[in-house]
């Protein structure tokens, strides 16, 4: 439970769980503005540990860490004007790459609703929202992780437009906080290089309510470590997240798997400081073939990898054999493959992509990303 007092613009204004309370609101004509702009850019995360199993609401049944990129990015941009009469409603269009696309706007609405209790001005003012993302359409990348925060970042630095009085590292808070509401792995692409997200009794400040970024010092190994993302299957995926998170209640490796996930967090935490690559392969290739195994186990079971996921496994395995190169790989809820590797490496690395794995993609297509630090203003 947090619960900070903030004396701002001679106000008080409780932060209890991140309800600010109306005193900043128009019911007493106190917002500061009535109409204006914001716009972020959210880069997309990948799990390293990976978050699979959840409880209501979005709450994760282990700890996650995470990569944040930087190429793979939503850029969002809300314009906001009061309305004549507020309502419990909400008034959003809602464009894509500034057209209007209808049939995004109920999962808005259903976002706004989940996070309405947090943000009151919601349903005092009227909102623009234009998104477009840096990745291709359908590319088989998730955009749920990007969009939300960059949403949610958006939302909160409205509020703070209208005098809601958090400091920029609470506004952060708050956005992963909102972020989480809509998509779990989303709360981990506020900040960078390093997140964790959810209660991990060896890392200090982390919460199953927002992730933190990672304290220590990363290893200079990493700085910018790269992840070419192959793009093996570009169609929609058979099983959501959501329905797979879910398939994990009653799962027969349930609880020895949300263990092992904490587990691993700490020793990779360990690894991230020392930068040991042998150990940081182990876990991270385990952790991805981990998820899928649950996946393959649960009741319903499902296989989200094609044979060409296997063909890019196999591949990296020989090729890191043979030359000794520290490359490995990850995956997330799809057919994809994430390539990771220091950046001394990138350019024996990309060759090797070029000549031996660009043919096992879809129209050989693959995204160049490395690690980034979080949303950013636009
Ligand atoms: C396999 O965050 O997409 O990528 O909370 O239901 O929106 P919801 O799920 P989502 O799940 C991500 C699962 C994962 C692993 C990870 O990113 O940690």
């Amino acid at each position: 439970m947090k619960c900070i007092l903030i004396i701002g613009q001679s106000k008080l204004i409780f932060v209890q769980n991140f309800i600010l309370s109306k005193t900043y609101s128009s019911v007493n004509s106190l917002y500061k503005k009535d109409h204006g702009k914001v716009a972020f850019a959210a880069p997309s995360n990948i799990a390293l540990v990976k978050y699979w199993g959840k409880r209501p609401i979005q709450i994760p049944e282990n700890a996650s860490l995470s990569f944040t990129l930087s190429e793979c990015r939503t850029e969002t941009s809300i314009v906001y004007k009061k309305r004549e009469v507020n309502g419990s409603d909400f008034l959003i269009t809602f464009l894509f790459e500034g057209a209007s696309k209808p049939s995004f706007e109920p999962k808005i609405h259903t976002f706004f609703d989940r996070i309405a209790p947090y943000c009151h001005f919601l349903h005092d003012f009227e909102f623009v929202i234009d998104s477009k993302n840096t990745f291709p359409h359908s590319s088989g990348i998730a955009s749920s992780a990007s969009g939300m925060s960059a949403l949610a970042m958006c939302l909160v630095q409205i509020e703070h437009e209208l005098g809601a009085g958090l400091s920029a590292e609470e506004r952060k808070e708050k956005a992963s906080f909102l972020a989480r509401l809509g998509s779990g792995s989303a709360c981990r692409s506020i900040e960078g290089p390093v997140t964790i997200w959810g209660e991990h009794h060896k890392i200090e400040g982390s919460s199953n309510e927002f992730a933190v970024p990672f304290k220590q010092k990363v290893h200079p190994i990493f700085e910018n470590y790269q992840d070419t993302v192959l793009l093996i299957d570009k169609g929609e995926k058979q099983v959501s997240s959501t329905v797979g998170h879910n398939l994990m209640h009653g799962h027969r490796y349930a609880k020895a798997r949300f263990e092992q996930a904490n587990s691993n967090l700490e020793k990779l935490s360990e690894v991230i400081r020392n930068g040991a690559l042998d150990q940081f392969i182990e876990i991270v290739e385990s952790e991805a073939l981990t998820l899928h195994a649950m996946m393959m186990t649960s009741l319903p079971y499902f296989i989200l990898m094609k044979p060409n996921t296997l063909e890019v496994i196999n591949s990296i395995w020989k090729y890191r054999k043979q030359t000794g190169v520290p490359v490995c790989f990850t995956l997330d809820a799809g057919a994809n493959v994430h390539v990771l590797y220091p950046e001394a490496n990138k350019k024996q690395v990309l060759n090797f992509i070029k000549t031996e794995l660009a043919e096992k993609c879809q129209n050989q297509q693959y995204i160049c990303d490395y690690l980034g630090i979080g949303v950013k203003k636009m």
